[in-house]
């Protein structure tokens, strides 16, 4: 049964102050705001916004801002985590982010990744010839994880050896990026910027004398545009790390909501084993089900009207990209997981100028990494209690024990 939240609680909303179960289940509270509360001052005065229309109406805008600066100066002081979060093609605005946002654009066309593909079904192959020996494993460390690590290493060109420390580096510089933001999550998330660039700076001399030749080589691409002054040093070094950071723990939580959402509904799962065409239908509905970024944001440029109420410029809006994805304006009976939905508008992937440039990758890697894991393991068992990341802006497992249940275990 549905919780009903009260008026008060809604009122007091406030993501830095998270009332209980909210990680567990924040649909709840996202439903009585959009209801209740749509256009909601949270108490450190930014809006929160629940309902699609507002959040699409916000990506839309040519009136806001995507640029940090000003905001995360307070946050995180002239650290490198400032240098780099501001400097990220996320956080900026035309027309440097036109001019960086080009080139990545060309490299991950759905076209162009597609020699990717061949690297993704071998590799995800590689990985399950190994873990459906196991009793069980953890689907996100041992499985999810490996898989946007291992393709976003390919196209930056990272040697397989020097793959480890990129999945530390990436979940310690996007910890920073929580609402609460506490001294140890600070200075993981620097010392991470700070070994990362020391090692890009190592990597790009080394591909400068030792051209990869690998398809889709991204960072050829960016170094490219630096040599022809389009891009600085620290435009290129950081570039590189926010795509890492774009697209690992987003796509790592994608596989693993997938596989969570399949394993308990049994029926969608079964659908699925049957007729394999179905999981594209099924990662948009994950998207939007169980959406890896729960929230995105923008910061006033000039005045604006969001459904009725008047945003001033340097107000911050944090748009509700998983509530959003719940409004039963836009899809019917939000609640429920359909993995037929059709149409499926889900903001998972953003909209407007900063539309996600990998989504295309992303849906590949969530497509390659569900068919061929219901291929071994069409039945899969939840083996312990999934323990979620403690995070708002990112949905998704910190750890996700499988065992594999053999066709000839169940008779
Ligand atoms: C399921 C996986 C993914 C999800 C849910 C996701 C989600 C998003 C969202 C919501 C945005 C918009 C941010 C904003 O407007 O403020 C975004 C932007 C971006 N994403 Fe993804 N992403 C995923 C995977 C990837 C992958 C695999 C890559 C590349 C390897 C990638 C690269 C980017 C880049 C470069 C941007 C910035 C675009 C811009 O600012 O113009 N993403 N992503």
């Amino acid at each position: 049964m549905t919780r009903r939240i009260g008026a008060r609680e809604i009122r007091d909303f406030d993501l830095e102050r998270l009332p209980e179960g909210f990680i567990e289940d924040p649909y709840p509270y996202y439903r009585a705001l959009r209801e209740q509360d749509p256009i909601h001052r949270c108490p450190d005065g930014s809006w929160l916004l629940t309902r699609h229309a507002d959040c699409l109406a916000v990506y839309k805008s040519a009136a806001v801002s995507s640029d940090k600066r000003r905001l995360f100066l307070p946050k995180f002081g002239a650290t490198p985590l400032f240098e780099h979060h501001t400097t990220s093609l996320v956080f900026s605005d035309p027309p440097y982010h036109t001019r960086v946002r080009d080139t990545l654009t060309q490299a991950l066309k759905p076209r162009a990744i597609g020699a990717t593909v061949e690297v993704l079904e071998r590799f995800v192959a590689g990985l399950l010839d190994e873990l459906v020996t196991r009793d069980s494993f953890d689907l996100i460390d041992d499985f999810a994880s490996r898989i946007p690590i291992e393709i976003i290493s390919t196209l930056l060109t990272v040697p397989e050896s020097e793959r480890s420390e990129l999945r530390r580096w990436s979940l310690a510089i996007l910890g920073a990026l929580e609402p609460t933001l506490t001294p140890d999550v600070l200075a993981a998330g620097n010392h991470a910027v700070t070994e990362f660039i020391d090692y890009l700076r190592t990597l790009i001399e080394y591909r400068r004398r030792e051209p990869a030749g690998t398809p889709n080589d991204i960072l050829s691409s960016l170094i490219a545009q630096h040599d022809a002054g389009e891009l600085t040093e620290r435009e290129l070094l950081h570039n590189c790390i926010f795509l890492l950071n774009a697209g690992h723990e987003t796509t790592t939580n994608l596989i693993g909501n997938a596989v969570h959402c399949l394993a308990i509904e049994h029926d969608s799962r079964r659908r699925i084993v049957e007729k394999p065409i179905l999981i594209k239908g099924a990662i948009e509905e994950v998207l939007r089900f169980a959406s890896p970024n729960q929230l995105g944001n923008r910061e006033v440029a000039e005045a604006l009207s969001i459904g009725g109420q008047v945003l001033q410029p340097g107000d911050q809006i944090i748009i509700g990209i998983g509530a959003a994805n719940r409004d039963p304006a836009v899809f019917s009976d939000p609640d429920r997981f359909d993995i037929a939905r059709s149409p499926n508008n889900h903001l998972a992937f953003g909209s407007g100028i900063h539309a996600c440039v990998g989504m295309a990758l992303a849906r590949i890697e969530g497509k390659v990494a569900i068919e061929a894991l219901l291929a071994r393991l069409p039945e899969i068992a939840i083996a312990e209690a999934p323990r979620l990341r403690r995070r708002v802006r990112f949905r998704g497992f910190e750890r996700l024990v499988i065992a594999p249940v053999h066709r000839a275990d169940h008779g």
